[in-house]
């Protein structure tokens, strides 16, 4: 007993040693923007009701075997096509100021075209548009959200042809113009996981397997359709008042040691991971050790010309500085070291990016073993703000999963108490403009090819053994519920320091 005091003594002494105490008052700005998110395919269901045409999800999901992990689709997932006013109510009850849904390109426009339009999968997305505002809350709502119509898959257009972005642009433009209260507007979200999983490994719908090609083809055209759905907003609706960006994933890359190959290994996986979106964003170009690698790689593998598609000078000042927002997807830290060069015999995006990723033995683990690591997102606005001239935050995702055995999801309260800490000791300390926090995600809901078995939302559906699909609030529903009330938590003793000796 009194060892165990003594020693809980001295790590908190330890802990609070000044330098290592959070410096931030808790107090988030009054006109702070916190929300809740979700995406069409990962909640609606309904997957061919009321003349929706079929997505790739739709499609992919019905594969033999099943590429989901668990068997499981999306066909009925949180019937939320249904119960979107329920749902809609249950965000609002967090006393969030904001909604992030994701537009079903399949139900609006069946075939993808704009040529046919399904009125009742429009009405849908007209309705719950009101609704968000009727409650007070902002419609922050993704374009794209990886549900490519299945009719545009047949016919060869996907995101590794170049002639899909002409036809995202009109999709873009029709939703756009019909939904005039949005508040902010994501034209894409996370192109690199997309691109990696549906054109690289093919781990996702449409499951092509074209690595380190395809994905490159997606990353360089889905820059583009990003880029020409902005000017396009910004010529033809100079009236409306949304925002629109893109949204990246990027995770905190830490060196595994200070040996310099390592640090230049972590610097390789942000930028192939990260810097390769934002790059062409706020500059206008691949950034130069992506470009620089691949084109070298490709020489050696035999290839005539670069894997990775360049831009031409036109382009580049096409897309430089096509966001209003920079809108981030982040969750969690890896550990990288450097590898060897692989044998140029093989193509593959590993052997561009060269690197191992790991977690080191201090950090907390979550359920599908992602790194709880709060300092990380303090040093990722950093980065932001130093590489991209201060630009405006917004963290369109972030969150951590649980396994959906309980609903005292400690983790999670733990997990958002530490990484908020760390943003406002950003905000505070070291002067980053965050703008808002859209948690990931209002409810459970399908995890892609992880299928239900990876659970994020505040309110917890029981998908195996409730046909009701009852939303029920999870512990941390009341702990957001009181920061986003508040807008103030505490953090003192939210022992997340600067150089990761603790985490909570
Ligand atoms: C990224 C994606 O945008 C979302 O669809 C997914 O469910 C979460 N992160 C969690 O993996």
């Amino acid at each position: 007993m009194l060892f165990k005091l003594v020693t809980t003594l001295s790590l908190l002494l330890w802990i609070c040693k000044a330098d290592d105490v959070l410096k931030n008052n808790g107090q988030f700005p009054r006109n702070f923007m916190f929300g809740a998110a979700s995406s069409a395919y990962q909640i609606e269901g309904a997957w061919n009701e009321d003349g929706k045409g079929l997505s790739t999800w739709d499609h992919f999901v019905r594969r033999t075997p099943s590429p989901v992990v668990d068997n499981t689709t999306g066909d009925v997932a949180c019937d939320s096509y249904r119960r979107w006013k329920e749902d809609v109510k249950l965000v609002a009850d967090l006393g969030v100021q904001s909604y992030r849904f994701s537009i079903s390109w399949p139900r609006i426009l069946p075939s993808g075209y704009d040529k046919h339009v399904n009125e009742k999968g429009l009405e849908f997305y007209k309705q719950l548009v009101q609704e968000i505002i009727k409650h007070g809350m902002v419609p922050v709502a993704t374009i794209f959200h990886w549900d490519l119509p299945q009719f545009l898959f047949d016919n060869g257009l996907d995101w590794t042809n170049e002639e899909l972005i002409n036809v995202f642009v009109r999709y873009a433009r029709f939703v756009i113009k019909n939904l005039p209260e949005v508040g902010y507007w994501i034209t894409i979200n996370e192109p690199r996981v997309h691109c990696r999983r549906s054109y690289g490994d093919g781990l996702h719908a449409p499951g092509v397997s074209d690595d380190g090609i395809g994905d490159y083809k997606c990353t360089y055209n889905i820059l583009k359709a990003h880029a020409a759905v902005y000017r396009m907003y910004k010529r033809e609706f100079p009236r409306y008042k949304a925002k629109m960006g893109m949204v990246v994933d990027c995770q905190w890359y830490e060196p595994a040691s200070n040996r310099p190959e390592d640090v230049e290994a972590a610097e390789r996986h942000y930028q192939f991971e990260c810097g390769m979106y934002l790059h062409p964003i706020f500059q206008g170009d691949w950034p130069p050790l992506v470009k620089y690698r691949v084109a070298e790689r490709s020489r050696r593998e035999g290839y005539t010309k670069s894997r990775l598609p360049s831009f031409t000078a036109e382009e580049v000042k096409f897309m430089r500085g096509t966001q209003d927002f920079l809108g981030v997807n982040h969750y969690s830290t890896t550990s990288v070291s450097n590898v060897q060069e692989a044998s140029y015999n093989e193509t593959r995006f590993a052997h561009d990016i060269r690197v191992s990723i790991n977690r080191k033995l201090n950090w907390e683990v979550s359920f599908l073993g992602w790194g709880v690591v709060p300092t990380g997102v303090r040093r990722l606005l950093n980065l932001f703000k130093e590489r991209y001239n201060d630009p405006d935050v917004m963290f369109t995702e972030i969150g951590v999963a649980d396994d959906g055995t309980t609903l005292r999801d400690d983790i999670r309260i733990r997990y958002f108490r530490s990484y908020f800490c760390n943003i406002l000791e950003a905000m505070q300390v070291d002067k980053v403009s965050v703008v808002g926090i859209i948690p990931w995600s209002a409810m459970d809901s399908f995890e892609w090819h992880r299928g239900y078995e990876a659970r994020f939302g505040f309110y917890a559906i029981d998908f195996e053994n409730d046909p009701q699909l009852l939303r029920r609030p999870k512990m941390s529903v009341n702990y957001y519920k009181s920061i986003v009330e508040s807008k103030r938590l505490h953090c003192n003793t939210a022992v997340s320091v600067w150089n990761d000796k603790e985490i909570l």
